[in-house]
Parts: C-alpha cells; structure tokens; sequence
C-alpha cells in the first residue's frame, strides 16, 4: 500500500489557525476531493472536528489516543494498526491529510506527496515541518492564477505538485 501525504501550505509553511484553514481556494477543494475519493483518508483528531463530519465517498481513519468515537469514523490510538486497517480493507493509496502533528509523525512513511503551494502569508498556529526536496522527484505541476474581485484577492494564487520519493 502506498502512503501518500496531501497538504495545502502557505510561504512559510504555514497551514492553519485557530483548527481552520487559511484560505479559501475551491479549486484546491475540488482537487482533494477528486485525488482522495474512493480511498482512506487518515487524520488527526482535530482535523477532523475542524472537518466536522466523515466525507463522502471516503473511509475516514482518526487517530486518537483520548477514545474519541464518531458514526462512520474509525479511530485508532496506534499509527500501525491504521494503516493495518487500510491493508486490509484492500487499500492501495492511503492519504495522509493532516493536521500539523499528524505530517510530522508520519511524513517518514509518506511515498508520494500531493503539495498545494499557495501564494500566502499570514498568522498561523499550525506550521508543516519543512521539506527537503533533495530525495523527492517532482512528477507534476499545474499552475494557478490568483482570482481578484473588487480589486481584492479572493483566492490566492497557487501551484500544486505531486512528488515521488526516490528509490
Ligand atoms: N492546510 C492543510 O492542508 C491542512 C490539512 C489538515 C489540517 N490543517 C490544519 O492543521 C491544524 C490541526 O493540526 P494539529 O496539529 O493541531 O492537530 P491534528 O494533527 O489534526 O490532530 C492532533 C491530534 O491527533 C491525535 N494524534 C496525533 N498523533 C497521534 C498518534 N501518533 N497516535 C494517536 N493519536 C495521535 C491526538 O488526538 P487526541 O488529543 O484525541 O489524543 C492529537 O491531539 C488545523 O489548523 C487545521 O486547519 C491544515
């Protein structure tokens, strides 16, 4: 099973504040809802209070070492029993999806990266370890322009890259 890692990051790294994210960029939803359907998405637990509910057409995996319990989520308090819970569900590509504590523990079992850059800086609690591209090679990238309206940037600009490990 491959284990990949999908995560939206501002200049410095930064990915959210006060259990929320930092902007609003529906193209980038749509982008994770299309790339996550029909596989595991696994998550910590305040991700998924910030989520809020299980999505659709996903099998949500919690980690949780406090027994939080929700209909239509799986939680674990043990990263291998997790990601033994997908093996078993016949998974091919399990996604990582946050939050900050969750790549940071993880980011060593990650294969492939699914990263959105987005022309951002601003306050935030919630940061992503920096990464080190040097073992990483860079399989695809898109481009996006900001969107203005009334002189005012509603939604950044933004670059999304997929990266393979190297073998
Ligand atoms: N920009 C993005 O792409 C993106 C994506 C996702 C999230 N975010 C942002 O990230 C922030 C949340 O990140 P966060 O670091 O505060 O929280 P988090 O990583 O979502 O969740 C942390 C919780 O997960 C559980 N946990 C963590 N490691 C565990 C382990 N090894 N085993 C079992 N349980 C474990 C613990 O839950 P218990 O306390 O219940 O034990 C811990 O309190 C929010 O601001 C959110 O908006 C951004």
């Amino acid at each position: 099973m491959k284990i990949s890692m999908i995560v939206a990051y501002g200049k410095n790294w930064e990915i959210g504040l006060d259990n929320q994210m930092l902007w609003h960029i529906s193209e980038d939803f749509k982008n994770f809802k299309k790339i996550t359907s029909g596989h595991h998405i696994l998550m910590g637990r305040k991700t998924f209070e910030s989520i809020g509910k299980p999505l659709p057409n996903r099998t949500s995996i919690v980690l949780s070492k406090n027994g939080f319990e929700y209909e239509g989520v799986h939680t674990f308090c043990d990263v291998k029993e997790a990601f033994d819970f997908a093996r078993e569900n016949a998974e091919e590509e399990l996604f990582i999806i946050g939050g900050a504590n969750i790549y940071k523990t993880l980011f060593l079992y990650v294969d492939k990266m699914y990263l959105s850059e987005v022309d951002f800086e601003g306050e935030a609690d919630a940061y992503l370890n920096e990464i080190d591209f040097t073992y990483w090679d860079l399989i695809e990238q898109k481009d996006y322009e900001a969107i203005i309206e009334d002189d005012k940037v509603k939604s950044p600009a933004w670059k999304f890259k997929v990266y393979e490990k190297r073998d």
